[in-house]
């Protein structure tokens, strides 16, 4: 990764920082009718997301400009929704955002190969993430990090249906 970035663990003092850059990235996707949570989500949504798993940030020159959180296991919410998020030893990506100012540098697949790596030595068996069924941009990048459409489900309250996508963990991520 570029040597003006860092990734650390995120800290409580950085759940702030952190909803500025999760409304930041998530706009884009506001401007498409896609009422994420994170668009418009608060701090304090923002500290209890990053503390369901383990969550990094990525800085540089002391501003958080990506993060992404690994969640074991997924959120009650989302084992409400679907049997798929209830399987043993499943953790879930969560809040995946890199600032728009340092796209296509390979942030988010850094991100996620320490998530994964993380999942792996806590002994998930697989990792689930559901995104916006039309956001086909998002999907095709979790097909490219290996996963696959296993089920469809409605979070209340979104505006869209959601895909939900499962890959699993191999020795080889360890
Ligand atoms: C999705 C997102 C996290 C990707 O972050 P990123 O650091 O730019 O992604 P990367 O540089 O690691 O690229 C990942 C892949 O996306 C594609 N990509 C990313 N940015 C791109 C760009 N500007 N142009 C073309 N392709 C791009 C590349 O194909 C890349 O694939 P590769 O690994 O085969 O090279 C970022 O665009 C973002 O924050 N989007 C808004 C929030 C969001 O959509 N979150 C996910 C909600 S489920």
């Amino acid at each position: 990764m570029d040597p003006t970035l860092t990734v650390r663990p995120f800290e409580a003092a950085d759940a702030a920082p952190l909803t500025n850059l999760l409304h930041a990235a998530y706009a884009e996707l506001g401007a498409m009718g896609l009422n994420y949570t994170a668009v418009n989500q608060d701090v304090e949504t923002t500290r209890d997301r990053a503390l369901s798993g383990q969550c990094w940030v990525v800085e540089q020159a002391g501003q958080i400009v990506g993060s992404l959180t690994i969640s074991l296991p997924p959120s009650r919410g989302l084992r409400e929704l679907t049997a798929v998020a209830r399987e043993r030893n499943r953790a879930w990506l969560n809040q995946v955002a890199v600032s728009p100012s340092v796209r296509g540098r390979g942030i988010a697949g850094h991100l996620w190969r320490l998530g994964l790596t993380w999942a792996a030595g806590r002994h998930a068996e697989s990792i689930g993430v559901d995104t916006a069924i039309p956001a086909d941009h998002l999907v095709r990048l979790y097909e490219s990090w290996g996963f696959e459409r296993v089920d469809t489900i409605h979070w209340p309250g979104k505006t869209y249906d959601s895909v939900v996508m499962t890959r699993p963990v191999t020795p080889k991520d360890t």
